[in-house]
């Protein structure tokens, strides 16, 4: 995973590269660095860490038209300056989003070949190979295609060759990348979002196609090497829509943006009480397999809920680095999930290709327009989220979320409820109006945040305890609120949060039972309700809005968002980016 960028044109080239950084860094920020033509020779800079601190070691000024730029998430290799991207041999330059899988034993054969090697990454073979091979080639293309054929992985590539500052090479396999006209040059990028500010208009590259990009000029070649043409795009979104707006934190603006995001998504599908025709029918499945990771599964397990309560077929529900690599028993009536946000996380791509590869129905449940998984499952369906660039996933949950309850209204064919959906928007807003700094200062201290509920309140649990840790690094665990008693409880203090949702209401009694057991034994409880609470055996109250139990899943892991960021923020964590996570994880 990482972000690469590039840009050749009139225009001097490093404002646009670090500024087309800034929005990749959501894909890795380790380290970053560029490498530049001036006076007619490459320039490369590095920096460990973010692309500020790049930034402070490059003039904008600098005499350059041309260049690429890399944001790092370090996988083969330690996050020093030695492996940080653009990485260099003889002739070539480098950056590269993806993996090498076979790169020990490339790297092998070519030290065979007395080439020397400075980094510990996976990336320096391919500079290297392109070098050996151009020195028999003499032609770039043909070179490429060569080195291609040689990796086994994924990659999104920028090439720079010292014979050619004309033209700056791409290529791809498994890894985003498009190109992008801007009036006075082109640029080639991992995302949209790092081109916004100087054009909308993208090319979105094909696997194994080889683009050559000038100032004036984009060039693709299929893997023959042949000229194709290509079709261009325009982005939608405004640049707005990628930028903070007012807000502290992306993660904040993002959950501010929960109730448009709803709506979006709601409207997509359906019109005037009815679903529209961009809602198929699935109706001959007779089992369903969901396979995602982290939130994505999240949402997999509430799904798997609703699905299985409201259409009567049973959901099995894995998470993609298991099922990718176990026995799974499908039949000709499966059809197998992919939920993912980026649509490109390498593990939930695995998971689909095997299940198209056994010739089982697939259907991608995607944020990112033509990312990966939605253009290789037989059918996808987009949530309408628009770009997410906190690490931390938030409005694209509560899309999925939408999302899948929608298509399980339209699997059991019970169209009256899409009733229960109107309005909605409303009762979110006023989640987003409450204030839960309160609630955040009660928790912010503790080293142990539990979280409990059963069935789909225990999913929300699931993605409450997940976004507490990931942005607080708080040590938080989610519990069936029946299963806390065995044996996990004795981890319970005086002072201890847990926070307790229902919003089951026949099973309220259940639950209040198992918040009553810990709360006799010191916890602080916050509980998240809907219901009618007569009783007070809670520390703090959060009253839901009240609606239908179809759609409160919806409702129920907003203040668990909130909650999240408010805590986050009073530890003064880096909450966009948290440590050690990367948005986009394209690794096993
Ligand atoms: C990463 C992110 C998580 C996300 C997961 C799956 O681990 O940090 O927030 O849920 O990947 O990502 P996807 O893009 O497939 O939904």
């Amino acid at each position: 995973m990482c972000g690469i960028i590039g840009y050749i044109g009139k225009d001097k080239a490093l404002p646009r590269i670090l500024n087309g950084l800034k929005f990749l860094e959501y894909r890795g920020y380790d380290s970053a660095g560029i490498a530049y033509v001036v006076n007619n020779k490459v320039e490369i800079k590095k920096e460990i860490g973010r692309i500020s601190s790049l930034e402070k070691e490059i003039n904008y000024d600098t005499e350059t038209y041309m260049g690429i730029g890399h944001t790092r998430w370090a996988t083969h290799g330690e996050p020093f300056k030695i492996n940080s991207h653009p990485h260099q041999v003889g002739k070539f330059t480098v950056v590269h989003n993806g993996i090498i899988e076979n790169y020990a034993k490339l790297k092998n054969k070519l030290e065979n070949m007395n080439i020397t090697f400075k980094s510990d990454t996976d990336t320096e073979v391919i500079p290297a190979l392109l070098n050996y091979y151009y020195s028999k080639e003499k032609d770039i293309l043909k070179t490429i295609k060569k080195t291609i054929n040689d990796l086994e992985g994924s990659y999104a590539l920028g090439i720079i060759c010292d014979d050619d500052y004309e033209n700056i090479y791409a290529v791809r396999f498994g890894s985003p990348l498009i190109i992008a006209k801007d009036k006075n040059g082109n640029f080639i990028a991992s995302d949209v979002p790092a081109i916004l500010a100087y054009t909308n208009k993208y090319i979105l590259l094909n696997e194994l196609e080889i683009a050559k990009v000038s100032k004036n000029n984009i060039e693709v070649y299929n893997k023959d090497l042949e000229l194709v043409s290509y079709v261009e795009k325009i982005f939608e979104g405004s640049q707005e829509s990628a930028l903070l707006n007012g807000y502290d934190h992306y993660m904040l603006k993002e959950i501010n943006e929960e109730d448009k995001v709803f709506l979006d998504t709601f409207n997509y599908y359906v019109q005037n009480g009815k679903f529209k025709n961009t809602m198929p029918d699935f109706k001959k499945y007779k089992n369903i397999h969901i396979v995602a990771c982290g939130s994505a599964y999240y949402v997999g397990i509430i799904a798997s809920s609703i699905i299985e309560e409201l259409c009567n077929i049973p959901v099995y529900v894995e998470v993609a680095s298991e099922y990718r690599y176990k026995k799974v028993f499908y039949d000709k009536d499966t059809l197998v999930i992919i939920i993912s946000q980026s649509g490109e996380t390498a593990d939930s791509l695995a998971a689909l290709r095997k299940s198209c590869a056994d010739n089982i129905d697939t259907l991608a449940i995607v944020n990112v327009v033509a990312s990966s998984i939605a253009r290789e499952a037989k059918y996808v369906l987009y949530v309408k989220a628009g770009p997410e660039i906190a690490v931390a996933t938030t409005k694209a949950f509560l899309a999925q979320i939408t999302l899948l309850i929608l298509l399980a209204i339209k699997l059991a064919k019970k169209d009256a409820l899409l009733k229960e959906f109107i309005g909605l928007e409303k009762l979110i807003k006023k989640l987003l109006n409450q204030d839960y700094k309160d609630v955040a200062l009660s928790i912010y201290k503790n080293s142990n945040v539990f979280f409990i509920g059963r069935g789909i309140d225990y999913g929300i649990c699931l993605e409450g305890s997940l976004k507490l840790k990931e942005t607080s690094y708080i040590n938080s665990v989610a519990f069936q609120a029946g299963e806390l008693k065995h044996g996990s409880i004795s981890l319970i203090e005086v002072g201890t949060p847990v926070i307790g949702i229902c919003t089951k209401k026949d099973m309220s009694k259940k639950t209040i039972s198992n918040i009553k057991e810990v709360k006799s034994r010191g916890a602080y409880v916050i509980y998240i309700t809907n219901d009618t609470v007569v009783d007070k055996f809670y520390d703090k109250l959060i009253i839901l809005p009240d609606a239908h139990e179809i759609v409160m899943p919806i409702l129920s892991v907003i203040p668990l968002q909130l909650i999240a960021y408010e805590v986050a923020k009073l530890r003064g964590c880096d909450i966009d980016k948290p440590r050690n996570l990367a948005k986009s994880v394209t690794v096993e």
